[in-house]
């Protein structure tokens, strides 16, 4: 493995960036085309790796219908600025300009047609044009603060630069390159770190909520909805063996912590009360468990049945009792244990304080020249491509001023 610096002394650069991932990656082309000399280290073997595998390989890289409130952090206004000053259109109008077929899959969800590596080859293309220096393989052992900036011990050498940003990304995959080493330099430099755990997760059943329903691993409900208080979400289920997956269930991990109570809609889209007292009608001697395997699949129809309702004829039940039974079924109680943790989890919640960085440009207001961007600040999108668009925007925000 080669010095950084050739062997000619320590090597100056105007900005470094650890992490080639999306934000690093962003930023450290926004300031190039600046005019500032930009180094870019990552430890991983190659940029990007989180890119290659999102999307199931088709890399979801933003959402058109982008706000502020598709996002959790402690600050809900501290996205607004960096979102509004790089939008989905900016990185769409990028992703055109590298000719890069896209489709949208549903709510505002935009997807590569053919693979994500295009997204990678896209900002390894603009970092060249730009004359970014990239070099995997190459972790960060120490970092001190010097008179001109930051002298930067990395595994090849030491580097010196005038603005330090940091994208180390969150704890999410390890196998993918994560590390704690954002949230070690933020505590180096009196930055608090809030609070981390798994999000965008499927959530664990145990004891014997997991053998209610651990043999239903498999059964998938496309439009079912998921609830924690007022905070719901209404895009598919699957149960798992050990647990429950699926949009949903992604969506409301974040909202979720051991303890809190998990409702689940079975049918959103079916006034379930309504509906069995008109079937009740139509088909007396039918039982319950039959007429419900027409709006639920059947496996689950009959262990509710199992669980909770008994099963009669449709005609020995009143009005009262079928209605009392729809309800049950749009505000289903389910009791997780926890979540698959960072080892599957997309997301990291938490993270460096928002208080002590600029909205506008990411800069650390404790340390000038020092810049936290993409998911090692505290600011976590919903699924959907919300998390990239958090990685370009709040990338560009630093790459202008770095
Ligand atoms: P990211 O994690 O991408 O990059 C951080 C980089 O820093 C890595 O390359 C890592 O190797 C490097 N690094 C870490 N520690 C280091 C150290 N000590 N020294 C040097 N380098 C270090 N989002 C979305 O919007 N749409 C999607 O489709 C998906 N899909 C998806 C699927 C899966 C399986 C996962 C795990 C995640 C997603 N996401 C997603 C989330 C998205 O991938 C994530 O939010 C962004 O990659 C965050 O970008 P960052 O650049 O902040 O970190």
């Amino acid at each position: 493995m080669c010095a950084l610096h050739g062997g000619s002394g320590r090597l100056k650069t105007d900005v470094l960036i650890v992490g080639a991932g999306a934000a690093g990656l962003m930023c450290a082309i926004t300031a190039a085309r600046r005019g500032r000399r930009v180094l870019v280290v990552d430890h991983a073997n190659r940029v990007g790796k989180k890119i290659l595998m999102s999307g199931g390989g088709r890399c979801n890289f933003t959402n058109t219908g982008t706000s502020p409130a598709n996002y959790l952090s402690a600050n809900p206004h501290f996205a607004k600025s960096a979102l509004a000053r790089y939008t989905p259109a900016d990185f769409v109008a990028l992703v055109e300009k590298h000719g890069i077929a896209y489709h949208e899959k549903e709510l505002g969800q935009l997807f590569c047609d053919d693979s994500s590596k295009q997204i990678v080859r896209l900002l390894l293309d603009e970092c060249a044009a730009a004359g970014v220096r990239v070099e995997t393989s190459c972790g960060v052992e120490r970092v001190r603060r010097t008179d001109e900036g930051f002298a930067v011990l990395t595994a090849r050498g030491e580097v010196h630069a005038e603005s330090l940003v940091v994208a180390t990304g969150g704890l999410s995959i390890p196998s993918m390159g994560a590390s704690g080493f954002g949230y070690e330099l933020a505590r180096q430099f009196g930055h608090a770190v809030l609070p981390v755990r798994a999000a965008l997760v499927p959530l664990t059943l145990s004891g014997k909520h997991q053998e209610h329903y651990a043999d239903l691993a498999g059964v998938a409900l496309p439009l079912a909805g998921t609830r924690v208080g007022k905070r719901a979400f209404r895009a598919g289920l699957l149960f798992t063996h050990r647990g429950l997956s699926g949009p949903s269930i992604l969506q409301i991990s974040s909202y979720w912590q051991p303890g809190d109570d998990l409702r689940l809609d079975l049918a959103p889209d079916v006034g379930l009360g309504d509906w069995l007292v008109q079937q009740r009608g139509a088909r007396p001697a039918a039982e319950l468990k039959n007429v419900l395997a027409d709006a639920l699949p059947k496996r689950l129809a009959q262990r509710l049945c199992e669980l909770v309702f008994e099963s009669r004829p449709m005609r020995q039940y009143r009005d009262a009792d079928l209605r009392e039974i729809g309800r049950q079924l749009h505000d289903w109680p389910i009791t997780a244990s926890g979540t698959e943790g960072y080892r599957t989890a997309e997301v990291t919640l938490g993270g460096v304080d928002t208080d002590g960085l600029s909205s506008s440009t990411m800069q650390s207001r404790l340390v000038p020249g020092l810049y936290f961007i993409g998911e090692v600040v505290d600011v976590t999108g919903w699924l959907g491509g919300y998390n990239f668009q958090w990685a370009w925007a709040s990338g560009h925000a630093a790459g202008e001023v770095a």
